[in-house]
């Protein structure tokens, strides 16, 4: 790739498909030209991308012809269909599902983190779950000087991860409820207005942990390149529209302190400290919505453990963004920038 490249998003409209288009605009990405890919409901929509009106067609095995890098977020099986088609078209596939991301020939990457696997893809780079982002941006500039040992994590998860569709249902279902009416969910598996459930992905009979929580372990220690890390997470949606919280519980290999902490985190990438403890103000969903930075708070050595070796935390991140496209868009810059 020695010209700008050619793009492609698949899925661009989607909720992640439409942030992509946002973040190539808002970061000047440079690029020759933009095609956008949806099912075949969406072709000859138009979508605006730098004052221009592009127009969505519908997704084919000839869509990848002369395409440079191509932004994947239409779910796991189209991924599994279309990657490898779009690969052996000549496109590097960044994809956005988890089809690939625990296959040992793909990168798993944030940038913040492993930029380095960029030298090792064979045509496909995995972009990872957003519960796993948004706990382990502000998670690795710790583990790097004071080995994280055991997370435990709680996550409150948005309706975004789940699609445009199941934005939708939390608006409607909210209305509804305020109406005095009933609202049968479709989108999700349970009512959705004023509720809190276990998240949507399947659960493993066995274990009792449902697909959401072993992604947030398998991930984490493929990312660290540290497969001992013990990880048990507890993954709910929450009625709240666009950005994920999390709880986070963490133990390292030596005492820590919350104001050393604080100090590492203010000076991180892709993070921002928020923890007034005088105002009572820490992360909210509604002041990540729409930033790139994952805000961090609630920093405190977790009382229950008398070695001192444990922090608290309580982290906020868009998902959509810094838990998808940005991510996604980051990773295409580092493949510009290698070229
Ligand atoms: P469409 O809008 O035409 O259905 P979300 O994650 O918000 O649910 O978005 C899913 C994205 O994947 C949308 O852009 C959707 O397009 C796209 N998509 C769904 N099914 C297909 C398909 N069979 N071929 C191509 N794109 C698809």
């Amino acid at each position: 790739m020695n010209h700008p490249p050619i793009v492609a998003i698949v899925g661009a409209t989607g909720a992640v498909g439409v942030e992509f288009l946002r973040c190539l605009e808002e970061r000047n990405f440079p690029l020759a030209e933009l095609r956008l890919f949806a099912s075949a409901r969406s072709a000859g929509k138009h979508m605006t991308f730098r004052g221009q009106s592009l127009v969505v067609h519908e997704l084919t095995e000839q869509s990848f012809s002369g395409v440079d890098i191509a932004l994947f977020s239409a779910g796991g099986s189209l991924s599994k269909k279309f990657g490898p088609i779009a690969a052996k078209a000549g496109a590097v596939v960044i994809d956005n599902s988890s089809a690939f991301r625990m296959n040992p020939d793909v990168p798993l990457i944030v940038p913040e983190i492993n930029p380095q696997e960029i030298n090792n893809h064979k045509g496909i780079i995995a972009n990872p779950n957003c519960s796993t982002i948004i706990a382990i941006v502000p998670l690795w500039p710790l583990h790097k000087i004071n080995r994280i040992t055991r997370i435990i994590a709680a996550t409150y998860q948005a309706a975004s991860g789940a699609g445009a569709a199941a934005m939708q249902e939390l608006l409607d279902a909210t209305k509804a409820a305020l109406n005095g009416q009933e609202y049968p969910p479709t989108v999700l598996p349970h009512p959705y207005a004023f509720n809190v459930f276990s998240h949507n992905a399947s659960v493993d009979l066995q274990t009792g942990y449902n697909e959401e929580e072993i992604k947030m372990v398998k991930e984490t220690r493929k990312i660290f390149g540290d497969p001992d890390i013990r990880i048990s997470a507890t993954c709910v949606r929450v009625p709240v529209l666009r950005a994920h919280c999390e709880s986070l519980t963490v133990e390292f290999m030596s005492p820590i302190q919350a104001d050393q902490v604080r100090d590492i985190l203010s000076h991180a990438p892709g993070v921002k400290v928020v923890d007034q403890r005088e105002k009572n103000y820490f992360p909210m969903p509604r002041d990540a919505s729409g930033q790139g930075d994952i805000l961090v708070g609630r920093i405190r050595n977790d009382l229950s453990d008398p070695t001192g070796r444990s922090i608290a935390l309580f982290v906020a991140g868009d998902q959509l963004l810094k838990g998808a496209a940005l991510n996604a868009v980051q990773i295409a810059e580092l493949l510009v920038a290698k070229n």
